[in-house]
C-alpha cells in the first residue's frame, strides 16, 4: 500500500455540546460538553473527528512523496480509516476525495485561507430565525443582548490636538452618495427596464478594453480595481423581473457584455431565492440578484499560497458592490448585498467547481417600493421622507 497525507489538514481541539438524556437523569440540563480534534481538510466537506494517535501518525506522512506500507504495519487498521476519511490518499486512487485533493493542489491556495472558505460556508441556515433566536434583531434587542458595543468612532490613547478640516461644498457625486442606502423593500409590480438592467451590467461587472500578452494571457479593464489585474469574480444572475428578459439563471459575460442562460436543473422560484439569501425575504424580491462568484484559481494562478490572495479577492467583492449600489442609485434602483448567504446551495445550483471557484455575497437591485415595510438606515430622511407627526 503507498500512500500520502491530504495537501492540507488543519487540526483543530474543539468542545461540542451534546444532549444526553442519563445527563438530565442525573439533575442537569441534559446537556454535556465533549471535547476532541477535528482535521479540517479543505478538499473534504466536512470536518472529520480525529484521535491523538491517527493525529500524530499523519504528521508523520508526507503530503508529497508516497509512502510504501508493510502488509503487516501495524498502522494498516489506521491507515485505512484515514483513507476512508479522505485524510490520506492512495496512490493512483479514483475516488472523489483523491480527485479533489489533487484538484487542491493545483489551485495555489494557501492553506489558511483554504480551511477558512472551505468552511465558512452554509447550508440550509435561515439567518433571520437566527437573529430571532440569538434576540438580537432589532437595534434595540441587540443592545439588550450583546451587552455595551466599542463605540462607534475610537479614542485613540495617542491622539494629540484635533484638527478640523474645512467642509467643501457637495456636488452631484455627493448627492448620489448620499441617496446611496441599502434597499430592503423593492417594488415587484414594475419591471426594471432593459437599458437599465444593461447599463448596470456594463459599468458593474463589464470589460472596458483588453490587454493581450502573448497567445493567451489576456488582462480585462474593467471600471473596478482587481490584484494584479486579474478580475477574478464572475457575476451570476438571478432575473426575477426585468422587460424583455425571461425570468431564470444567467451568467453576465464582462468581455463581450452577454447574458448566457445558465443550463441548470434547479427550479430558480421563491423557494431557490430565498435559501440563496438565507430568508431574508427582503431581499427575495429584488428585480436582479447578482451571485458574486470568484474564480479563485485566476487570482492564484499568479499569487502561488500567497497569504493576502484570499483577502485581495474579498475585497474585491466589495468594489464591485459598491460600484453596483452606486450605478443602481444614479439609475434610480435601490440596491442591497448580503454576506448572510448559503454558499453550498448557490454553488450547486450553479454546478461550481468548489476547489477552484466560490460564493462570496450576494447583491441585487430593483425599483424601491412605496412604502418602507423592512427598515432601511436612512435617518437623514435622503430616500425616506421623514414620518409627519
Ligand atoms: C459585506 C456586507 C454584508 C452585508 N450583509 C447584510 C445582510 O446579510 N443583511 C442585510 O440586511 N444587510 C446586509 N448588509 C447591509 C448593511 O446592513 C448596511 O450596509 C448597513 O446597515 C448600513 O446601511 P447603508 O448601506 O444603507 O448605509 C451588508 C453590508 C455589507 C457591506
Amino acid at each position: 500500500m503507498r500512500l500520502r497525507r491530504c495537501a492540507m489538514v488543519l487540526l483543530e481541539p474543539r468542545e461540542t455540546a451534546a444532549f444526553r438524556f442519563e445527563a438530565l437523569l442525573d439533575g442537569g440540563d441534559g446537556r454535556v460538553r465533549e471535547l476532541g480534534w477535528v482535521a479540517l481538510a479543505p478538499h473534504l466537506e466536512q470536518p472529520v473527528p480525529i484521535s491523538a494517535q491517527a493525529q500524530a501518525w499523519l504528521g508523520t506522512l508526507s503530503p508529497s512523496t508516497w509512502t510504501t506500507l508493510a502488509p503487516d504495519a501495524p498502522e494498516r487498521a489506521m491507515a485505512r480509516e484515514l483513507l476512508a476519511a479522505g485524510l490520506l490518499v492512495e496512490e493512483d486512487a479514483t475516488g472523489e476525495a483523491a480527485a479533489r485533493d489533487a484538484r487542491l493542489r493545483g489551485v495555489h491556495w494557501h492553506p489558511l485561507a483554504a480551511v477558512m472558505h472551505a468552511f465558512s460556508r452554509w447550508d440550509g441556515v435561515d439567518a433571520v430565525r437566527n437573529m430571532q433566536d440569538s434576540e438580537t434583531e432589532t437595534a434595540g434587542q441587540m443592545r439588550q443582548t450583546l451587552g455595551e458595543p466599542p463605540r462607534e468612532a475610537p479614542q485613540l490613547a495617542m491622539a494629540g490636538p484635533r484638527l478640523a478640516l474645512p467642509e467643501v461644498d457637495g456636488n452631484a457625486f455627493d448627492a448620489l452618495l448620499a441617496r446611496r442606502v441599502t434597499c430592503r423593500n423593492f417594488d415587484t409590480d414594475r419591471p426594471v427596464p432593459l437599458a437599465t438592467f444593461a447599463q448596470l451590467l456594463q459599468r458593474t461587472f463589464g470589460s472596458r478594453s483588453r490587454f493581450k500578452v502573448g497567445e493567451d494571457l489576456v488582462f480585462l479593464k474593467k471600471n473596478v480595481p482587481s490584484g494584479g489585474g486579474l478580475h477574478p469574480i464572475e457575476a451570476y444572475l438571478v432575473v426575477q423581473n426585468v422587460e424583455g428578459i425571461a425570468p431564470g439563471l444567467y451568467h453576465y459575460r464582462g468581455d463581450s457584455h452577454e447574458l448566457e442562460r445558465m443550463q441548470t436543473e434547479a427550479a430558480v422560484d421563491r423557494d431557490f431565492v430565498m435559501q440563496m439569501v438565507g430568508q431574508q425575504h427582503w431581499f427575495a424580491d429584488a428585480h436582479v440578484l447578482v451571485v458574486l462568484a470568484p474564480r479563485f484559481e485566476r487570482t492564484f494562478w499568479k499569487y502561488r499560497q500567497h497569504a493576502k490572495s484570499y483577502r485581495v479577492v474579498a475585497m474585491e467583492a466589495g468594489h464591485l458592490s459598491q460600484t453596483l449600489y452606486l450605478a443602481a442609485t444614479d439609475a434610480g434602483l435601490g440596491a442591497f448585498i448580503t454576506g448572510a448567504i448559503n454558499e453550498k446551495h448557490i454553488e450547486r445550483a450553479l454546478q461550481l467547481d468548489t476547489i477552484a471557484e466560490g460564493v462570496l455575497a450576494v447583491c441585487g437591485f430593483g425599483w424601491r417600493a412605496g412604502q418602507m415595510t423592512t427598515t432601511e438606515l436612512d435617518p437623514a430622511g435622503v430616500i425616506w421622507q421623514p414620518a409627519a407627526v
